[in-house]
């Protein structure tokens, strides 16, 4: 049965789905690779493993099955299961041909849409200025029924300067909606929300009865920007896009607990090295190890009645829906437990050092796939 087991004394949910994860780059980044695939696997039925790996970029059919062969390699002794689908990069050239031929051969069922240089391995990205250059692609993706992910952000103003970035989301709502407004029917994940905003925009689309949905990142439900310096700079706690105010904090756990979003953890691992360059440090949290465990305990603690079948819709099901995969099946289950999961301090493997979210601290669940 699922929800409360007191023989097993947790709470019994299917296998849950992390539709945003970066797993990084296995001809560059090898060990990096090896160190976190694992993470994900151990939790998860299936995930959308991100695109953006610079030089390797999923650009064809064939470097996204490649990608996803080597990540079932890696992935399988956690979890014989594991499964991702992986998005192509979309680039202004990008030929509709060749999403169509990988749609049909289910290489694969999304591209991600990034800003031109706006976040980490961006630098091949579509600049919003430009985004009607898309029209033809988008077609072809409205008529596949593929899914646009958009990493919603605007980098530049028509004259070139740059936008703030606590205002790069804000912009990306009026590209998104004329996205919607070109192409009704095709389906949109806003990536990572994490304004209040951007919140209030998805609910009037979804209500609109546009096919939009939203993924919610741990750090936007846990933390604002004070975060960031509180004590001195704290870089291991920065993304992209940048954390915000209480306000949108509060707006998007709002959202999630009266049953709308989903799980997509944008669990995002740099090496420490790269973490505390003292100029050009990337944007990315390591939070696999503790993701879950933060919309269990939002719900549980703030969800009210009903709130473990809230949760449920959450992490296991509405991603599943939203893509067209498949969820858990009935017998492929995890368990979240009451206890102490010590966090490590680090995450090593050869010379590659990460840091992940609350490192070294003891966070009060315990997980166990049954
Ligand atoms: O903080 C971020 N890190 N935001 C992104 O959009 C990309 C990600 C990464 O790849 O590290
Ligand atoms: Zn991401």
């Amino acid at each position: 049965m699922e929800g409360y087991n007191s023989r097993l004394q947790g709470w019994v949910l299917p296998r849950p789905i992390n539709p945003h994860a970066h797993f990084r780059c296995p001809q560059t980044q090898r060990e990096m690779f090896d160190l976190v695939v694992p993470e994900t696997a151990k939790i998860y039925r299936w995930a959308t493993a991100m695109p953006n790996l610079q030089k390797h970029r999923i650009k064809t059919p064939a470097q996204a099955f490649e990608y996803r062969r080597l990540i079932q390699e890696c992935g399988k002794p956690h979890n014989p299961r594991f499964d991702v689908t992986v998005p192509f990069y979309i680039e202004a050239d990008l030929d509709p041909l060749v999403v169509e031929d990988g749609f049909h051969l289910n290489a694969w069922v999304a591209g991600k849409l990034y800003p031109k240089n706006g976040t980490t391995n961006s630098a091949e990205g579509v600049d919003f200025r430009n985004i009607s250059g898309l029209w033809p692609l988008f077609s072809r993706m409205q008529r596949l029924g593929a899914l646009l992910l958009v990493h919603g952000e605007v980098v530049t103003f028509e004259d070139g300067r740059l936008v703030p970035d606590r205002d790069r989301e804000t912009l990306a709502i009026s590209v998104v909606q004329e996205i919607l407004e070109a192409f009704p029917r095709l389906k949109v994940v806003f990536e990572h929300i994490s304004s209040k905003a951007t919140v209030e925009a998805v609910i009037r689309w979804q209500d609109h009865g546009y096919a939009v949905e939203a993924t919610i990142a741990p750090q936007y439900l846990l933390w604002n920007s004070t975060v960031l310096f509180q004590g001195g700079m704290n870089p291991i706690n920065f993304s992209i896009p940048i954390l915000k105010d209480e306000e949108d904090r509060l707006a998007i756990l709002d959202f999630m607990l009266n049953g709308r979003g989903m799980l997509g953890t944008d669990t995002a691992p740099h090496d420490i090295t790269r973490k505390s360059q003292h100029i050009g440090c990337p944007g990315g949290v390591f939070n696999e190890p503790v993701g879950l465990f933060v919309y269990f305990h939002m719900f549980r603690r703030y969800g009210g009645e009903g709130w473990f079948n809230r949760f449920r819709e959450f992490a296991c099901y509405r991603a599943a829906k939203f893509y067209g995969l498949p969820s858990a099946s009935p017998t492929d289950r995890v368990l979240i437990t009451d206890g102490e999961t010590v966090i490590p301090e680090l995450y090593t493997n050869g010379t590659t050092r990460v840091v992940p979210m609350f490192a070294g601290m003891v966070v009060p669940y315990g997980f166990k796939a049954l």
